[in-house]
Formats: C-alpha cells, structure tokens, sequence
C-alpha cells in the first residue's frame, strides 16, 4: 500500500474540509454525544461546541516515549470501522493528530488523565501509561457508537469537542468471574476483559477453585486440573487452564490495564481437590465429587502437615505465574470448619503467601484472623456492623468493597430474571448504582476503601451471553460507583448518561438487560 500517497492526499481533503465552519452545518438539539456524558462521569468536564475534532483518512497517532502500546491499542480500537491508516508516529509533521503525551501532573495521580479535543486535535495526557488507557476509555465514547463496529462503516468520525480532567475515587475497581462454578475458556475471559476495560475496571479477580471444579493446572498436584477440573455444576463439562494459557490471560489483562488477582478458596470450598486427592482428608479418604450448588460442607483438613504442603505448593506455583501484588486465599462460608481451626488455618496460610513475595487478599471472614495490615479483606455482606472487619480497617488494612445486595452480578435483576440467583436481593439496575462505599459498613470511612468489586459468580451462569446479560448494565454502575467523584452520584444523571452507551454495546455484541429503569430509546 502506497501510505504516504494516501495520506498526503487525505491530508489536502481534510484541510478543505476544516475550512468549512462545523458550527454552521451543526443541528442546534443537544449533541448526541458530549465530554459529559462519559461513563464513568469524569471529575471535570467542559464541553467544546466548536471544538469538535473530524478524525480523517490523514489523522495520526503521536506517542510520546512510554506512550506506544496504548498508541497501538488506540489504533487497534479505531481502525476496524473507519479503515483509516493512523499510522503511529513520533511526530505529527503538520497532520491532524491524536496526541499521547506523558508527564508530570500532581493532580492526576497514576491513573488519572487530561483531555483536550479542539478543531485542530486531540491531545491526551498522563503521567503513566495506564491513565493515557483511561483517557482513551474516554476519547472513545467521544465518538460516535458506529466507532465500536468491527468493520468499515462509511460515515464521518467527529470527536466532541471539549476538556477533561479526571483521575479515580479508589484504586481499585474490579471484577470477579467465577470460573469454577462453570469453567469459561481463554477466550471468554478475554472479551469479557475488553469489555470491562472501557468502564475503566482495573482488576479481574478469577475464583480459580471451589467445591465443583478445579481450574487451574499445579504441576506439583497434578490430579487438581486433570481430574478435579472434569467437573462443573450440574454435571456439565468442566476444563482447567495450564499456566501457559492463565499467563497468556495474565498478559492479556495487563495490556488492558488490568492486573489480574487469582483466589484458590480455602479452607471451605474445597471438595474438587479433597475428592481429587485422598490424602486432603482427615480420615484419608477420598470424598465423593459434588456438582450440586451447595455450599459449607467441605473443610481441608487443619491439624494435617499435609494440607499446609499442599498450600505451599500451590500458592509457591501461582505467585510464580502471577505478576500482580495479591493472591487471594479465598476464606469464605468455612461452616465445617471450627472456628478456632479457622484462625490457625490462616495464621498458617497468610504468611506462606507473604513468603512467595505476594499479599494477602480473602472474603471479609479472614479480617477474623487478625491479619496484616497490608491485606485486603474483601467485604460481601450486606452492611452495617462487622467488628473484625471495622478492627482490621482500624489497623489500617484497606477493604474491598462487594456488598451481595449490590454489587453481586449473579443477583436476578426481578422475580422473572430468567439467570442468577436471589438469596441476597433482586437487583435492579437503579439498586447497583444507589449505594456508596465509605457509609457501607460502619467505621470504614473513604480513606479506608481499596475500592469496588463486582462479582459474578456462575452456578447458573454457562455462556459469554449469559456474563453480559448480568454484567450489563450494571457493571458501568459499579465502575462508576470505585471511579467518579462522591459528589457526582446522581442516579437521574446517571440513567441518561447509562442509555447512550447502549448502541456502544449493540455494536459490541454485547447482549445486555433492558431494564425498564432506563430509557433506551
Ligand atoms: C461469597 O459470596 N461466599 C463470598
């Protein structure tokens, strides 16, 4: 392809073009699309009505040093349906450009951006790679929703015009996929990331192990993936990853900006491995394999040597292939475990993750076990009190914040959801989005959230279909819940906002829930 023909010809068309006053052919009705309607709502935005950018066949992408794998994943985003070159270039020579800049701005912090879209050009500015991702999450929705079609639509691409300045509530806005209720390949995971990516989530937990299957391959035990990965709930067909392919997702993840969190849940949830492995049980039994949807009745065994060689195996194999700072240990509903074994479970355990380099985080039940301060206990009751997790705040251990009744994905939207579960709430999409982080549970403040979490977990849940019909459209509400400002929770605001990116997803593919609550128009 003859490159620099076709763009310095594209180059003459765009420049005649901009000599036509936009503001003069413009409709006067509200824009379609604007720097604040943006999901999640940026801290700051002003918008531009004659600062509208036109990408054209002439527009590049400019990277500063440090800049060039969001530069290529920004081309990677607006190709498919302009089909135009966006070469990335070091420096724009005079062409309309997309500019990717990193510097030093103290109100950002390492996630947050700057954005200005004028008639002249884009320029974005970060001080790390991972807010130049946030700020194109944004640029993103500046364009029109026909930007999201995988091929090439032939129209015109106006940027909205305006500024942004914008920087996250917490650091952490995440989202969990339970993989062993019902397993959920390589590739399901991965457009599941590209989903939740443009909501400007930051982790994906993996509930890699529970009482149905094991999904993760651990060479040193390696029965847990080969047997104890056969199974899922309700008899269908399970499968585990090798540490090739949940590296690859790993990889994946953090080209989206996403560190990726791994939890094998213990000492409760833990029948795929004890029917796997005889020696896991107390009486040196093997148990029977369960797929049904019950939950409390496995224990590993607590006084035996070799559950803690087991654990350190294990966790010594993930922390080698889990570049991010956390391992979760899981830690949930151990009903058949006694409280006191409980405790020595994880005075055991928490420091054999400490050895491995890797902090602890676990469901709020380890804030029982006095843990460091440096772990995170992941909050998924329904609010109010919790001594042991309001003591562990006050010993200055952050919370993570996923309140069933709120923020689980698997919740039934109404009575007649045809998926999910209901024994935490019907949540509607207006009840995922009213709830705020800091008043959740009593004697954790603002300063003491790590952040958000929105779970899904997967008994009734078997395809990529079934994950977007719960996460849509709640999952942006949770993400705007961890980023934007206290300030600008507004749910009438925020439903508007909500139903303009329903064409982004129908585009996408994305088959969401249409919530009566909203106007989609
Ligand atoms: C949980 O829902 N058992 C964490």
């Amino acid at each position: 392809m003859h490159l620099s023909r076709a763009v310095l010809t594209a180059a003459v068309v765009s420049l005649a073009a901009v000599a036509v006053p936009t503001s003069a052919v413009a409709a006067p009705a509200a824009p379609e699309r604007s720097v604040t309607d943006v999901v999640p709502v940026p801290v700051s935005a002003k918008p531009d009505p004659h600062g509208d950018f036109r990408l054209t066949p002439s527009t590049v992408i400019t990277a500063d040093r440090g800049a060039g794998q969001v530069a290529d994943y920004l081309r990677g985003l607006l190709r498919p349906a302009t089909g135009y070159p966006l070469p990335v270039v070091p420096h724009a020579a005079g062409l309309p450009a997309i500019a990717l800049q990193l510097g030093h701005d103290t109100r950002i912090g390492t996630e947050g951006y700057q954005l200005k879209v004028a008639r002249d050009g884009v320029t974005l500015k970060a001080n790390t790679a991972d807010g130049l991702f946030e700020g194109v999450q944004s640029l993103r929705q500046l364009l029109p929703s026909a930007i999201e079609a995988k091929r090439v639509q032939h129209r015109t691409w106006t940027v909205a015009g305006g500024t942004i300045l914008d920087y996250p509530r917490f650091a952490e806005r995440g989202a969990m996929l339970d993989v062993a209720r019902h397993f959920f390949r390589p590739d399901q995971v991965k457009l599941y990331l590209d989903q939740i990516a443009q909501y400007k989530v930051n982790t994906l937990h993996l509930h890699l192990a529970d009482d149905q299957g094991w999904r993760i391959e651990i060479k040193s035990w390696p029965k847990l993936a080969t047997v104890g990965g056969k199974t899922a709930v309700d008899g269908d067909p399970g499968g585990y990853y090798t540490q090739a392919q949940y590296q690859d997702i790993v990889a994946y993840a953090a080209s989206r900006h996403i560190t990726v969190i791994p939890e094998i849940d213990m000492p409760g949830h833990t029948n795929a491995a004890q029917s796997t492995y005889a020696e896991l049980n107390c009486d040196g039994k093997a148990v029977p394999v369960r797929t049904d949807t019950e939950v409390g009745y496995s224990s590993l065994c607590i006084s035996s040597p070799v559950t803690y060689k087991f654990v350190e195996d294990v966790v010594r194999e993930l922390a080698a292939i889990t570049p991010g700072p956390y391992l979760h240990i899981g830690g949930d509903e151990a009903h058949s475990t006694p409280p006191a074994d409980y405790i020595a479970f994880e005075k055991k355990v928490q420091p054999i993750v400490a050895k491995y380099g890797k902090k602890v985080t676990g469901w709020h039940e380890i804030a029982k076990s006095d843990p460091p301060a440096s772990a995170v206990p992941q909050y998924w009751d329904f609010g109010g009190d919790n001594a042991s997790v309001a003591a562990a705040a006050a010993r200055g251990s952050k919370i993570l914040m996923s309140p069933a009744n709120f923020a689980y994905l698997d919740m039934k939207y109404t009575e007649s959801t045809p998926l999910g579960q209901d024994w935490a709430a019907l949540v509607e999409v207006r009840d995922g989005y009213n709830w705020d982080p800091a008043t959740l549970v009593n004697g954790v403040g603002e300063s003491q959230v790590a952040g958000v979490e929105a779970p899904l977990w997967t008994e009734t849940i078997r395809t990529s279909n079934d994950i977007e019909y719960m996460a849509f459209p709640r999952l942006p509400g949770i993400a705007e819940i961890g980023w934007s400002p206290r300030s600008t929770h507004n749910w009438d605001a925020y439903r508007l906002r909500l139903a303009k990116q329903a064409p982004r997803w129908v585009q996408q593919g994305i088959d969401f829930y249409r919530s009566p609550q909203v106007d989609w128009k």
